[in-house]
């Protein structure tokens, strides 16, 4: 399934003094099966943004296309669009309702209309790919469980409705680096294997930068930059005008770059930098 808008404008509460233009004119495509961040700072419209994916807002003006078709206003079209686009909110646990991890995963599947058979079914498959299936969890409450499973549950509830294009709303905020890790091994492999299409909205152009194929920067509502990892993140200075931190070892990398040694742009390791240094002093290591 492809995902996009065009000229996309929103306004919150319009026609009032209230009146905020969060979205101005943007136009983004997301490839089947891709894996895409979307960066930029706080206010510049991401969340506004990925709930027009779904169909949660509607837009002021400009279009989403789904499959390169407008979506309507349909009911039908809408419904089936959000069976299709499964959006992860920030700090999703937040919305946890159920008395058990089972009946909050169940939610969706039970309201698609299928038997418990199945649903008991979806439940476990669910659990098996965010890899919370041997912890005899399913009887226990999603509210005692530490925040690291609590995300993986929120996620799974989410899943549980099979989509075809997973959105995740800051999904790491909150987790140590081992959560954050094992949150994006997750969301490779569900990319990888499963072919999810991901769009992921996130503050760390490291943790996304080997694994998206497409990295996209609001500012200020209208999309500032575009492109692969390495087009995006070797724009350190507009980046930093835009007000997006780039590790220091990138900042580093871009820097020498730019000065004209020949090393590459957007390396986000020290172990990608030690090898560039290495090889730019004729030590022989692959980049
Ligand atoms: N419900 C709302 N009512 C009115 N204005 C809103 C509402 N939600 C967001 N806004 C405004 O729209 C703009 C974009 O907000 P949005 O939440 O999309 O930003 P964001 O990029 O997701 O920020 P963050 O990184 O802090 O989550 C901001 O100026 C914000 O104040
Ligand atoms: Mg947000």
């Amino acid at each position: 399934m492809r995902l996009g808008t065009e000229n996309l404008t929103y306004i919150y509460m319009p026609g009032t003094p209230f009146a905020t233009a969060a979205l101005k004119g943007v136009t983004i495509d997301i490839e089947p099966g891709s894996f895409n961040a979307l960066l930029g700072p706080s206010g510049s419209g991401k969340s506004t943004l990925i709930q027009h994916l779904n169909g949660l807002l509607k837009p002021t003006s400009g279009r989403v296309l789904v499959d390169g078709r407008p979506l309507g206003n349909d009911r039908a079209e809408l419904l089936a669009l959000r069976r299709q686009v499964g959006l992860v909110f920030q700090m999703p646990e937040q919305q946890f309702f159920a008395e058990s991890v089972f009946d909050e995963i169940a939610f969706a599947p039970r309201n698609l209309g299928l038997n418990e058979e199945q649903v008991k079914e979806r439940v476990q498959w669910s659990l098996e790919l965010v890899g919370l299936e041997g912890k005899n969890l399913q009887k226990r409450s999603p509210f005692h469980l530490s925040s690291g499973q609590k995300r993986l549950v929120a996620i799974a509830s989410v899943l549980a409705l099979q989509p075809k294009v997973l959105i995740l709303d800051e999904p790491t905020a909150g987790l140590d680096p081992g959560g954050r890790r094992h949150l994006f091994s997750l969301l490779s492999r569900l990319n990888r294997r499963e072919k999810l299409t991901v769009l992921i909205v996130t503050h760390h152009p490291e943790d996304v930068a080997a694994l998206a194929d497409q990295c996209l920067v609001l500012s200020g509502g209208r999309l500032a930059l575009a492109g692969t990892p390495e087009e995006v993140f070797s724009q350190g200075e507009e980046l930093q005008r835009l007000g997006l931190a780039l590790p220091p070892v990138t900042c580093l990398m871009n820097e020498l770059n730019a000065q004209g040694a020949p090393v590459p742009g957007a390396v986000f390791s020290l172990e990608q930098a030690r090898r560039a240094i290495n090889n730019w002093f004729g030590r022989g290591e692959e980049p």
